[in-house]
């Protein structure tokens, strides 16, 4: 066998939800300890990866046209392998080779920790496919470098994969069956962290709060008792998660909300629909009253708590009905933060097989809900301005002097300071808000 040039030097391109965010991180990090490190541009590469996304249509098309134009860098430099990776790679695998020749390997979600000897492979001129749901944890083969000086804030995966089975959604046929990782690898992990330097850990899962694992004891554990453990870790100061499904909302998990100071105000608490008959069309397995119910709990509990959500429009069957209860559930809600989404047919699906609405409809309907959920955010920002939020400062501004953090809520908030603050909470007075970035001045 001919042995190509060595992979010493990688290049790392993300689409996608936080979990690709986080798994493209950890791949980075974990290859440093093979003597691999990244690079910021793909023509300086040994190995390009792309990290893909197959939510919608337009998210796996993207991968097509990447791949066009690392075409060209690869005539230029012959020797550079190209990896697609992510749930692009998990849902049409070999396909991708045939469709594009210069690919070299095609990697599901849950084999990254394979890349070590599979990158060995690819350097003798071999083409690896692997799509494989293998049992063991990716994260634990996969071992963390030992970084000092992290950022201040950092994701950690505690639960991936889907059982839920919304009827338009590719998640649980691109990242498998829900799987939870083991409570005492992921105290250890943020530990680790914390100790590195993050003061802020957001706790990654497609469903989060459907977390389950056993300890060692035997004992079981959900999302609610793994925050508490978490918790206890003194020098974390903060913690969120994400993403959550209403159905798995449970009152332990709200409780939290009340007692415990680290958990952050804010939550993203998807309903994609205002329509109890969209809802059931889509399988989700709530209803809008139930939804309204666990937002009251939360609220009663932490009046100030920040509620943002993901919406579908043009669902197939969706009528104009259907959408202004949508629109009526934004009211009621306002939420401070909303990702809104035309539906997508993804094939495999049992959605696929409808009929979808003309893309008029869809398009008339998502303007006139960002519209109004654009309203309520920019409401929820304003309402900041005068008062006094803890912000943690994650990192430097576009200008000399300025630092970028975030409120508890979520919004970025700019701030001058004549000394390095990265890292640290600083009072902030907050004196104008721009719609999407509050600004403000140091107090005390
Ligand atoms: N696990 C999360 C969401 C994962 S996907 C949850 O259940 O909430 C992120 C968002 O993409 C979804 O909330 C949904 O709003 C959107 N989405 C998923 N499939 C889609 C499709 N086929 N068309 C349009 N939007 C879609
Ligand atoms: Fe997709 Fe539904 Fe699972 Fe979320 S809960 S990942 S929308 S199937
Ligand atoms: Fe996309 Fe896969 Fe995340 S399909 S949204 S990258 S789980």
């Amino acid at each position: 066998m001919k042995m190509g040039k060595k992979i010493e030097k990688i290049f790392v391109k993300t689409y996608g939800c936080q979990m690709n965010v986080f798994d493209s991180e950890r791949i980075e990090d974990s290859l440093s300890n093979f003597g691999i490190r990244k690079v910021k541009e793909p023509q300086w590469s040994d190995l390009i990866l792309l990290n893909t996304c197959h939510i919608r249509e337009k998210a796996a098309e993207k991968v097509y046209s990447e791949l066009g134009r690392f075409k060209k860098i690869k005539r230029e430099n012959p020797g550079i392998k190209i990896g697609v990776i992510g749930c692009v790679a998990q849902a049409e695998g070999q396909e991708i080779m045939q469709r594009s020749k210069i690919v070299d390997m095609v990697l599901g979600p849950q084999v990254y920790h394979r890349l070590p000897d599979i990158i060995q492979k690819i350097q003798n001129g071999e083409r690896v496919v692997d799509t494989e749901f293998p049992l063991e944890d990716k994260f634990e083969k996969l071992p963390q470098s030992k970084q000092v000086n992290r950022p201040s804030t950092s994701f950690l995966t505690v639960q991936e994969g889907c059982d839920k089975f919304c009827s338009f959604c590719v998640v649980p046929y691109t990242r498998g069956a829900e799987t939870s990782r083991s409570p005492e690898v992921i105290v250890r992990e943020a530990m680790e962290l914390v100790e590195s330097g993050v003061r802020e850990l957001t706790l990654l899962g497609q469903n989060v709060n459907a977390y389950q694992a056993q300890r060692k004891s035997g004992e079981l554990l959900d999302l609610a008792g793994l925050i508490e453990e978490i918790c206890v870790i003194e020098d974390l100061k903060r913690l969120r998660f994400v993403t959550s499904h209403p159905k798995d909302m449970t009152d332990d998990l709200i409780l939290l909300f009340g007692k415990e100071k680290k958990l952050m105000p804010y939550l993203h608490l998807p309903i994609q629909s205002g329509s109890d008959s969209v809802l059931k069309k889509m399988n989700r397995g709530h209803t809008v009253k139930s939804y309204i119910e666990t937002i009251e709990k939360l609220r009663y509990l932490r009046p100030d708590i920040a509620i943002s959500g993901d919406f579908i429009v043009g669902f197939p069957g969706e009528t104009e009905e259907d959408f202004s209860l949508t629109l009526d559930l934004c009211d009621r809600i306002k939420y401070a933060q909303a990702y809104s989404f035309k539906y997508s047919p993804r094939a495999g699906t049992p959605a696929y097989e409808r009929d979808d609405l003309p893309e008029g409809v869809k398009t008339k309907r998502l303007t006139k809900l960002q519209e109004k959920l654009k309203i309520h955010q920019k409401e929820f920002q304003r309402n900041l301005v005068e008062t006094v939020q803890e912000v943690l400062i994650e990192k430097c501004g576009k200008f000399s002097d300025q630092y970028i953090g975030r409120s508890p809520y979520m919004n970025p908030v700019v701030v001058a300071s004549p000394r390095n603050i990265i890292g640290k909470i600083i009072k902030i007075k907050i004196l104008s808000s721009n719609g999407l970035t509050l600004s403000g001045e140091t107090i005390g």
